[in-house]
């Protein structure tokens, strides 16, 4: 079925922790279920069930070769053509996809796509019609992940500051925070914004009518 109305793709980025996930779910609560659908670029980490758990812990997931993104814009084409596609679910305990199930995600007027590095792939940054980036400093940012990774992704505090140097941190200053660049706007602080989320549901609403 091919839409009448062409969908609006809405871009969110910003380094581990900023508060990329809070934002999304703060715009989601505010627009009807029928009007949004939410792309996280952590769901489309490359599929590693092939390998075993210790090889999987080996694995640098904050470079950009770590995620499928030609899955991912292949999705988001097939949303924008009024295509059902199946988002698969990441299970970051287990480090890879979930192979049994998927997420059946339908086209829709609004499509949320976020995660650390969408800006950094050009064909990917070059489908977003508004690009968001959520600046938060990087001591909150370190500081909400380890609670964050402890509570909801079964990591120790050892653990969390180890990959924090190792990977993430130089990660977040080779392929984040230079992108910063291409961002239309960028929101202060993230999760709690409501100024700037309020301006971001506006503008979505504006589009749906
Ligand atoms: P990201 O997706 O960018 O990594 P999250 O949205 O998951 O970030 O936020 C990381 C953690 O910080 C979460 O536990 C979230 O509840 C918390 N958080 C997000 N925004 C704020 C905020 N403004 N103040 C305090 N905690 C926040
Ligand atoms: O939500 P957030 O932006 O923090 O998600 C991206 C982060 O998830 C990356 O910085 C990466 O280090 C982390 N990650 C992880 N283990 C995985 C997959 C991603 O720690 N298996
Ligand atoms: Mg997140």
């Amino acid at each position: 079925m091919k839409k009448e109305k062409k969908t609006l793709i809405i871009g969110i980025t910003g380094g581990t922790g900023s508060g990329k996930s809070t934002v999304c779910k703060s715009i989601k609560e505010s627009i009807p279920e029928e009007n949004i659908a939410i792309i996280e670029q952590d769901a489309y980490y490359k599929d590693q069930s092939h390998l075993s758990f210790e090889e999987r812990l080996k694995t640098n997931y904050d470079h950009p070769l770590a995620f499928d993104n030609k899955l991912l814009i292949k999705h988001l084409d097939m949303l924008c053509n009024g295509e059902t596609i199946e988002k698969p679910i990441y299970d970051y305990e287990l480090h890879t996809r979930n192979l049994e199930e998927t997420i059946t995600t339908e086209a829709k007027d609004i499509i949320i796509v976020e995660g650390i590095m969408i800006l950094e792939d050009e064909e990917l940054r070059n489908k977003l019609d508004i690009k968001i980036y959520v600046d938060t400093e990087d001591d909150l940012r370190i500081l909400r992940r380890i609670q964050r990774d402890i509570k909801e992704r079964g990591r120790t505090v050892d653990s969390v500051i180890d990959q924090y140097l190792t990977t993430v941190k130089p990660a977040h200053d080779q392929f984040i925070e230079p992108y910063k660049k291409y961002a239309d706007i960028i929101i202060p602080e993230g999760g709690q914004n409501e100024v700037a989320i309020d301006m971001v549901i506006a503008r979505i609403k504006t589009q749906l009518h």
